[in-house]
């Protein structure tokens, strides 16, 4: 059986993609420092699986720790999800980001190097797009980030290819997602952000939940249907199946490749705003404001390349999304929390 190290895996998509690694049959060693996530997830990974990752509390940025892991495990791959994702930090504090999400992914390649593990897989981000100039995002498409969260993606991104180049045995895959959202059909895990949410399925799932009152529709005079943004939503178990296959592809083929996770369907704030509600009964109060600042009007991913060399395409769509969206929080709610 082989064991796979997730850094990041008690987080939103690595919790949700330890579990598509135990049902395939994978070991799994997790390395977390919990700076975003809870100890918790590890008994609804038991709950949900019947068996439990391994579980190491540390910092992908600690060597010590890095080796005593490889020493101690037969690693035969690594999915590295540990980093910083809120935009608006990241231009804040900008050192915090290269130094937790690249100075980090560095430290963690080369001891993935020095401990000769061949297998990487990144989670990387639409975000490194910017404005490319077309809504519809192709891998082979130019990049230019516009914010530091993107930068230090794009960055690894970069660092991993000319580190595949340069060690002709690591086999590197970047995975690009598009908006992640929903949660595993058991409700038992999930996104539950600290604080307020900036994210649009976080927040509408609070307002169900009577912690927030009204959801701000940032813009509603884009050039699309109803005047509100679309998005390339995607559910984050179609997304953990994407790494099991990734892992699957690296098997076969040398070389670093760039791939998008979307479903290639857009849908705008108020489609997701009726589709939630329908689902759970629950009204979202709204208000249509000022566009934010940063927000593009419309993209979406061309998923041909994942469907092409993965295998990969979504399976699950906006109902769903919504409906595994508002189990999670509706069992948070009952707990509590
Ligand atoms: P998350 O915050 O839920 O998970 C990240 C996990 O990494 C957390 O459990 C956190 O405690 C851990 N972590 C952070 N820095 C660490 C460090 N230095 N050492 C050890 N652990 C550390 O985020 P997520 O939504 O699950 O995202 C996972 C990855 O996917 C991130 O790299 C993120 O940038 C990327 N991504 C996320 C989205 C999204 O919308 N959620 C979109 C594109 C890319
Ligand atoms: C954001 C990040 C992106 C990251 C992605 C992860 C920015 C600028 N971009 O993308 O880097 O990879 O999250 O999913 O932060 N919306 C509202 N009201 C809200 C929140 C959101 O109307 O309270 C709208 C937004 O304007 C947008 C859509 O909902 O049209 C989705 O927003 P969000 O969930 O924040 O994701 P993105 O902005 O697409």
């Amino acid at each position: 059986m082989k064991t796979i190290l997730v850094t990041g895996g008690a987080g939103y998509i690595g919790s949700h993609t330890v579990v598509a690694l135990q049902d395939g049959g994978y070991q799994v060693v997790i390395l977390d420092n919990l700076c975003n996530s809870k100890l918790v997830v590890l008994n609804s990974i038991q709950k949900i699986c019947s068996k439990t990752p391994v579980f190491y509390q540390g910092d992908i940025r600690d060597r010590t720790l890095l080796s005593k892991i490889f020493n101690n495990h037969s690693i035969s791959g690594v999915i590295h999800f540990a980093g910083l994702k809120a935009v608006g930090e990241s231009q804040s504090q900008p050192l915090k980001y290269y130094d937790n999400n690249v100075a980090g992914s560095i430290t963690l390649l080369e001891e993935i190097l020095k401990a000769k593990v061949d297998t990487f897989v990144f989670s990387s981000s639409a975000t490194v797009y910017g404005e490319p100039g077309a809504s519809q995002y192709q891998e082979d498409m130019p990049t230019a980030p516009i914010n530091v969260y993107g930068r230090t993606k794009l960055m690894v991104e970069e660092i991993l290819g000319d580190s595949a180049k340069a060690n002709p045995g690591l086999k590197v895959a970047c995975l690009r997602y598009f908006n992640p959202v929903g949660a595993h059909s058991s409700g038992l895990i999930g996104e539950n952000p600290v604080g307020t949410p900036n994210n649009l399925m976080p927040y509408i799932g609070q307002i169900a939940l009577g912690i927030l009152p009204r959801l701000k529709v940032f813009g509603s005079d884009y050039p699309t249907p109803d005047g509100t943004g679309l998005r390339d939503y995607i559910h984050v178990d179609d997304l953990a199946i994407g790494h099991v296959l990734a892992l699957d592809y690296l098997e076969r083929n040398p070389g670093a490749i760039t791939v998008n996770l979307g479903t290639g369907k857009p849908y705008s704030v108020l489609e997701m705003i009726a589709t939630f509600e329908k689902v759970s009964g629950k009204k979202i109060p709204y208000d249509l404001v000022e566009r934010r600042s940063g927000d593009l009007a419309e993209y979406y991913a061309n998923s041909g390349l994942a469907k092409a060399v993965l295998g990969w395409q979504a399976k699950h769509g906006i109902e769903r999304m919504c409906e595994d969206t508002w189990r999670f929080y509706s069992q948070l709610g009952a707990q509590g929390s």
